[in-house]
C-alpha cells in the first residue's frame, strides 16, 4: 500500500493532459460482451478500475488486449495510453465472482450484457462502499421489466432468461433521481431485446451517451440519448467496433480546482468544458477564471475565493464525484460555505479529515457548513474513497509544510498518474511504499 509525501505552497503552472473517462470506459467495456467479435476502445485510462474489469472479462471469455502509447506525453506529463481491443472470444461464461466485484461496483455493469447476450448472469451483491449502501434494486427492476427472472443465492444475484428479452415502456427513477449505471444497464440489454424499449426517467450523464454512441456504431437503434426518455429500438446482432472514449471530467474538474485553490494557472489539454457547465458557474462564481479555446482550458486564480452553496444534482447540475474537491477549494474561500449532497447523502467522509489539516467544516445531516479559513496544515491524512482522497491532494497542495496520505490506491482506482501528471506543473509529490 503505497502513500504520497506532498509538501505544499507551490503554484501549479503548466500544461495537463485530461485522460480518457474512467466512469465511461468502464460500463463501455463491459458493453463490448454484446458484440460478435473485436470492439477496439481508444482512451481508455490506465487505472486498477479497468485492470479489474479486464480481468473480469477474461473470465467472462473475452480477449483482452492493450497497444502501446502511440504518442508523448504534453509538457513534461506522462504519455497516455494505446487503444485496448476486446474480443469475445468464449460465451460460455456467466458469473462475475465477489473477489472482483467487492474492488469495483462497476461490475455490476455486466448484469444487461450478459442477460441479453448469454440469457444468463451471476454477479455477486456489491456490498455497501465508503460513499454510502449504493443499492442495485433499480438495475435489477429494470431488467425484470424486460423480462428477466432474478433470485439471490450465497451472495450472488442470479438472473436469466427464457428466451429473448422483450422490449416495454418503464420509468427508472429513484428517490434519489435517475441511476447513471442502472440506465447503461438496461440500455445495454435494451439492445437486443425484441421489439421496442422506452426507458423514462433516464440518466442523462455524458457516460450514459458515450455508451449509447457505441452501441449505435455496433448496430444498436438508439435516440433520445443524452435526455430524460431513451427509445432503443432491439436488433438481432451487434458486431465490433472502434469507439474513443470521452475525457474524463471528473479528472478535469479536479485539476480545475488544483489550479484554483494554488492559485496557479493550468493549461487542460483534450478535455470537454460543455460536461463541466454547472462546475464552471461555481467556480466562476468563488472568483476562478476559466477559459476556453477549442479542446483546451485555461484556468487560474489569483486571489482568495468568494464562498458559495452548491448542491450536488444528477447531470448536468453539479456532479457528486467533484463534491469533495470543491470542499477543499471551499475551506479556504473567505466566509461561510454551504454544500448539499444529494445523490450520495453520506458521502463526507473527508471532512474528518480535512478538520485535521485545520479546515472548520461542520456536517448537519446532508449537508456540510464550511467556514473559510486563512490556511491549512500539513498533517496525516487517510484516503478513504476516490473522491475524497483526491480533496486530501488537492488540500496537501496548499498545505503548510507536508502531507502524508494514507491509502493512495483508493486515487490510484480513479486517477491515471496522478502525481506524475501534477508534478509536470510544479506539485511535489512524493510516492512511498508504506511500512
Ligand atoms: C456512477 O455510479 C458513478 N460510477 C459514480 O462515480 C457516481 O458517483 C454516480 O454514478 C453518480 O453520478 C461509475 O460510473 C462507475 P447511480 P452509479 O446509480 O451509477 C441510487 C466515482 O467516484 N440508486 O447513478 O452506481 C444511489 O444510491 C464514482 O467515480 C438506487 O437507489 O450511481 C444514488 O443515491 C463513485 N438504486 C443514486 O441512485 C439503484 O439500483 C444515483 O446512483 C441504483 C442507484
Amino acid at each position: 500500500m503505497d502513500s504520497f509525501l506532498i509538501r505544499g505552497g507551490t503554484r501549479l503552472k503548466g500544461k495537463i493532459e485530461i485522460s480518457g473517462s474512467k466512469n465511461s470506459a468502464l460500463p463501455i467495456m463491459a458493453a463490448c460482451l454484446l458484440a460478435d467479435g473485436k470492439t477496439t476502445l481508444k482512451g481508455v485510462p490506465r487505472l486498477s478500475d479497468i485492470d479489474s474489469m479486464c480481468k473480469l472479462l477474461g473470465e467472462l471469455g473475452c480477449h483482452v488486449f492493450r497497444h502501446e502509447s502511440d504518442h508523448e506525453g504534453i509538457g513534461g506529463g506522462p504519455a497516455l495510453n494505446g487503444p485496448l481491443d476486446i474480443d469475445v472470444t468464449d460465451k460460455t461464461q456467466c458469473e462475475a465472482r465477489y473477489d472482483i466485484v467487492k474492488t469495483m461496483r462497476a461490475s455490476i455493469c455486466i448484469l444487461g450484457p450478459l442477460l441479453a447476450k448469454r440469457g444468463k448472469a451471476v454477479v455477486s451483491i456489491p456490498g455497501g462502499c465508503a460513499i454510502g449502501d449504493r443499492p442495485v434494486d433499480l438495475h435489477v427492476r429494470g431488467l425484470q421489466k424486460l423480462g428477466a427472472e432474478f433470485r439471490t443465492e450465497n451472495g450472488n444475484i442470479i438472473g436469466t432468461v427464457n428466451g429473448r428479452l422483450k422490449g416495454c415502456r418503464m420509468y427508472l427513477g429513484g428517490a434519489q433521481g435517475p441511476t447513471v449505471l442502472g440506465t447503461i444497464n438496461v440500455m445495454c440489454a435494451a439492445a437486443l431485446a425484441e421489439g421496442e424499449t422506452v426507458l423514462v426517467g433516464a440518466a442523462c450523464e455524458p457516460e450514459v451517451l458515450d455508451c449509447a454512441e457505441l452501441l449505435i456504431k455496433m448496430g444498436a437503434k438508439i435516440k433520445g440519448h443524452g435526455t430524460p426518455e431513451l427509445r432503443i429500438e432491439g436488433v438481432d446482432k451487434l458486431n465490433g467496433t472502434e469507439h474513443r472514449i470521452i475525457p474524463d471530467r471528473i479528472e478535469c474538474g479536479t485539476f480545475m480546482i488544483a489550479a484554483a485553490i494554488t492559485n496557479g494557472e493550468l493549461e487542460l489539454k483534450h478535455c470537454n468544458l460543455d460536461h463541466l457547465i454547472a462546475v464552471t458557474d461555481r467556480l466562476e462564481d468563488v472568483g476562478v477564471r476559466v477559459l476556453r479555446e477549442n479542446g483546451t482550458i485555461f484556468v487560474s486564480s489569483s486571489r482568495r475565493l468568494t464562498p458559495v452553496e452548491m448542491t450536488t444534482q444528477p447531470y448536468p447540475g453539479f456532479p457528486t464525484d467533484l463534491q469533495a474537491q470543491l470542499m477543499a477549494l471551499l475551506c479556504l474561500g473567505e466566509g461561510m460555505s454551504v454544500i448539499t449532497e444529494r445523490i450520495f447523502p453520506d458521502r463526507f467522509l473527508h471532512v474528518g479529515e480535512l478538520n485535521r489539516m485545520g479546515a472548520r467544516v461542520r456536517k448537519e445531516g446532508p449537508t456540510a457548513i464550511v467556514q473559510g479559513v486563512k490556511e491549512l496544515q500539513g498533517a496525516s491524512v487517510m484516503a478513504s474513497d476516490l473522491r475524497a482522497s483526491a480533496a486530501l491532494v488537492l488540500a496537501g497542495l496548499v498545505a503548510k509544510g507536508t502531507t502524508r496520505i494514507d491509502r493512495v490506491y483508493h486515487i490510484d482506482r480513479g486517477y491515471e498518474k496522478i502525481e506524475q501528471k501534477l508534478n509536470a506543473v510544479g506539485a511535489q509529490i512524493e510516492r512511498v511504499k508504506e511500512k
